[in-house]
């Protein structure tokens, strides 16, 4: 099968405009406009044992679309309509295509909230999110995007559409099959639509950024400001020092930060308020009064003020810039196991490779924080020396994910074994072998199983 007889093939289901060379990645991108015309093409694709990789924003950090072995690039990209809103029953009928954000902008407009929100969402796509299970900053209200996604279209690897798009509450007539295709990275079909949970908005919000000494403060602030905020706390997010003096100057362009840099840790937690008497900013203020081990505040209720907070939060890219290498960790374990394994990987880095630069922040109260680790590219082997910094150490704690929340994709496929176990990677394979027996879809994302010789858990 050559690249030109495959090309034409797409080109007969889609349209010659939407088949287009590409030099970087893929050898071919198509571009079906709808659900019927992916399946054709893939139908096609796996008649011919085409490998076929979904393209959705391209915001992802595991390498899970890079596109090696994929001979073709499914773009999701026309498949970007908003169908219907059903206010009663509070549900949202999407493409895959369409932007998180444009469904935050259509369902605000009609006074609704989707919760799934992250740093990301002017370029990802609701298709890669599921992909992926994203979760992001207000997964302890939320829940990951799992917990948000009320229903599913997905095209098999054979073209065979398997539709759920009731949206039920209740429907335990056996397996609920939408969940297998949530956090699948693409292995398993392309998500074409999916029915999206929203509720109802916030009467108002505002957002608290604290200084503190500890970890053990932090947890302390974090489990008092979710008890005593219960269902109006919207966000709780920490940062190590490093990343928020870095990120906060970066954004300050030298003028002063929202709170001086010299404190260990920084929590920026988004309340919202229930009516006038209950405003965000009551129950916060009511919130942190007397918790101790708070050093220092700066409350903001207005939305440019919020803004600037959560703009150090999510100003990751200011760290991506910083250095000639970086890379990404996205880990999980108890909140409270934190303090001893940060510590454990700053020793071990400091003693292996002593240019390395970590920097740490994310979702302490879901157990997932997420390391970056900038170098220099002076010494050869430094990204495998960081690696086993950052698994080996995790290792020796229970129970650990390499991957909270950004998926296996081509770079975490070699550690997944240090969070599933032998029989769950053989399941998932199974699973996997029995929806695209001839492989097609995203070849490159591999649940390996360990290798011979290393531990399950140290
Ligand atoms: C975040 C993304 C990287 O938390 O997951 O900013
Ligand atoms: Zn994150």
């Amino acid at each position: 099968m050559t690249i030109d007889h495959v090309r034409s093939i797409l080109q007969d289901i889609v349209g010659t405009t939407h088949v287009f060379p590409n030099p970087e990645g893929p050898r071919l991108v198509v571009r079906p406009g709808s659900t019927e015309e992916v399946s054709r093409c893939l139908a096609a694709l796996n008649q011919h044992a085409v490998p076929v990789v979904a393209l959705g924003g391209l915001t992802g950090l595991v390498g899970g679309t890079d596109l090696f072995g994929a001979v073709v690039g499914l773009s999701t990209e026309r498949l970007n309509k908003i169908h219907s809103l059903d206010p009663l029953r509070k549900l949202l009928v999407v493409d895959a295509g369409v932007k998180l954000e444009e469904v935050h902008r259509f369902v605000s407009e009609r006074g609704f909230r989707y919760g799934v929100d992250f740093g990301a969402r002017g370029s990802c796509t609701i298709g890669g999110n599921i992909a992926t299970n994203a979760g992001g900053n207000s997964v302890v209200r939320f829940g990951m995007t799992r917990a948000n996604v009320a229903g599913l279209e997905a095209v098999l690897a054979d073209g065979r559409i398997l539709s759920d798009t009731g949206g039920l509450v209740k429907n335990n007539t056996g397996y609920d099959l939408k969940q297998l295709f949530i956090g699948s990275e693409g292995t398993l079909g392309i998500v074409t639509k999916a029915v999206l949970r929203l509720t109802r908005p916030s009467h108002d919000t505002a957002s608290v950024l604290l200084a503190l000494n500890s970890l053990d403060d932090a947890l302390h602030v974090m489990t008092t400001l979710e008890h005593r905020c219960g269902p109006s706390l919207l966000s709780m997010e920490i940062m190590w020092n490093r990343y928020f003096k870095t990120v906060s100057e970066a954004i300050a362009k030298g003028g002063p930060p929202p709170l001086s840099n010299a404190f260990a840790f920084y929590i920026l937690a988004q309340a919202e308020g229930v009516d006038e008497e209950a405003t965000a900013q009551d129950i916060l203020v009511r919130a942190l009064d007397g918790i101790d081990g708070i050093q220092d505040s700066a409350l903001a209720h207005s939305q440019a003020h919020q803004e600037a907070f959560w703009a150090i939060r999510d100003g990751s890219e200011f760290i991506e810039t910083g250095h000639p290498s970086v890379l990404s960790f996205d880990v999980s374990m108890r909140p409270q196991d934190y303090s001893t394994y940060v510590e454990k990987v700053e020793r071990r880095l400091s003693e292996r490779l002593s240019n390395a630069v970590p920097y740490i922040f994310g979702h302490l109260a879901d157990g997932n924080v997420h390391f970056m680790i900038g170098h220099d590219n002076t010494v050869p082997d430094a990204s495998h020396i960081i690696e086993t910094c950052v698994y080996e150490t995790l290792s020796g704690y229970w129970p650990t994910s390499v991957s909270a929340e950004h998926g296996i994709g081509r770079e975490k496929a070699d550690h997944l074994w240090r969070s599933r176990s032998g029989e769950e990677i053989a399941v998932m394979n199974a699973i996997r072998g029995t929806l695209d027996p001839a492989g097609i879809l995203n070849p490159h994302v591999q649940y390996r199983a360990r290798p011979a010789g290393l531990a399950f858990q140290a």
